[in-house]
């Protein structure tokens, strides 16, 4: 009960990244990343969960404490020239790193703030349409996530946040009054089960954001977008967003890989993007497990294996965008690039959790 008079605040440190006009104060509580995205720096990352390397930087002094083991995303040299996982590492002295920080890219402010439920709408027997009011004026781009934190009652105020990507693209150049979200139910997750059992209109949650940076880059050819289950939110807000700006003019195809029919949803807003796309507009459903003698007339298995008879093999000219299961990615990644698609137009975004950091490759069904 007298907890809180006596719990003290954590120690404080330097964080200098590059060079000293950028010095920052940090907690020790919190990771490099988080300090240098509070502090409004275009600093690289994408999953903060150790899972992706792209908040990699170059430790050139001090200590930290690393929260997950890097090694299997870093090459044996960036190891050697002591490499770390700003997103996994917390300071534990002064801390000098080097990183290339973004350039070119809208750099939203982090916000902090309490969200209200609107509603929670079931979109199938697994996924709800989540909408929340929150309480501080909130930017972001379409492509880009919140992290909601765990409510104290369902798992103790230690328990680690989640990640949630924008279901749709922000309404109009103003901070976004309501946020909407497209969210799985995992068996046995500590925060969808909470979601789905006991989250009601007018309760508050916590989120913080935008954090990533997916979304859709310039260019001409051809764009091909891959979603898997509720992957498919940032690629709809990606989309809608691309025709809000006029910039919807290129041929694009859609593939939107699920389970089986009652897996498949928000048709009609893919719809309505479809009537809304200047371009060619192709979209493509692809169910893994439909029952074989059902009469759905569309595609079955898995999207990596109906690549290749849908796009063809000469993808030299596309630019991919991909999310969802961290399998599901890397196959496709796999059968893109065999296929001639260059790794630097292949963009995407996995929805890791910390399991994620220390585990490998797993089969794309059993995640979708
Ligand atoms: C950048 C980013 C964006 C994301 N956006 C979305 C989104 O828009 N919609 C969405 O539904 N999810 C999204 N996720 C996943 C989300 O953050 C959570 O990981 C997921 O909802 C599980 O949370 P939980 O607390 O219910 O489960 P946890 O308590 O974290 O996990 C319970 C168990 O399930 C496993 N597990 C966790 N996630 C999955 C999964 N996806 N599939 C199978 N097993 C899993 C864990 O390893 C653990 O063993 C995103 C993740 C990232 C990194
Ligand atoms: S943002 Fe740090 S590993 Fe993904």
């Amino acid at each position: 009960m007298f907890d809180r008079f006596f719990r003290r605040s954590p120690p404080s440190f330097k964080l200098q990244i590059n060079s000293p006009a950028l010095s920052f104060t940090a907690s020790a509580n919190d990771s490099l990343l988080q300090t240098a995205l509070n502090h409004g720096l275009a600093f690289p990352h994408n999953c903060r969960v150790g899972g992706c390397g792209e908040c990699k930087c170059k430790l050139v002094s001090g200590q930290v404490k690393e929260l997950t083991d890097k090694s299997y995303l870093l090459s044996a040299d960036e190891l050697r020239q002591n490499y770390i996982l700003a997103c996994q590492s917390l300071p534990r002295s002064d801390v000098c790193i080097e990183v290339a920080l973004r350039a070119g890219v809208t750099q939203h402010p982090l916000v902090t703030t309490r969200a209200r439920i609107l509603s929670v709408a079931p979109l199938t027997h697994d996924v709800v349409h989540l909408r929340l009011a929150p309480q501080a004026p909130l930017r972001y781009s379409a492509g880009q996530y919140a992290a909601f934190a765990i409510p104290d009652e369902v798992a103790g105020a230690s328990a680690r946040g989640r990640s949630y990507s924008f279901a749709s693209s922000p309404r109009d150049e103003a901070p976004s009054s309501e946020l909407d979200f497209y969210i799985r139910k995992v068996p046995g997750g500590i925060f969808t089960e909470w979601l789905f059992a006991q989250a009601a209109p007018g309760q508050m949650l916590d989120l913080s954001g935008p954090y990533g940076d997916f979304g859709l880059r310039p260019g001409h050819g051809p764009i091909v977008c891959i979603a898997g289950g509720s992957g498919l939110a940032p690629i709809k807000a990606m989309l809608e967003q691309a025709i809000a700006d006029k910039q919807a003019q290129r041929a694009l195809t859609l593939l939107f890989g699920a389970r089986s029919q009652r897996d498949l949803y928000a048709l009609d807003a893919i719809d309505e993007i479809r009537r809304n796309w200047s371009g060619r507009f192709e979209f493509i459903p692809i169910l893994s497990d439909e029952p074989a003698d059902s009469a759905w007339p569309g595609r079955r298995g898995l999207i990596p294996t109906n690549l290749p008879a849908i796009l063809g093999t000469h993808l030299a000219d596309h630019q991919a965008y991909l999310c969802g299961p961290p399998p599901m990615i890397d196959a496709c990644v796999d059968v893109l690039t065999h296929h001639g698609l260059a790794r630097d137009q292949i963009f995407f975004d996995k929805f890791l959790d910390s399991s994620h950091a220390a585990c490998t490759r797993q089969a794309e069904s059993v995640l979708i």
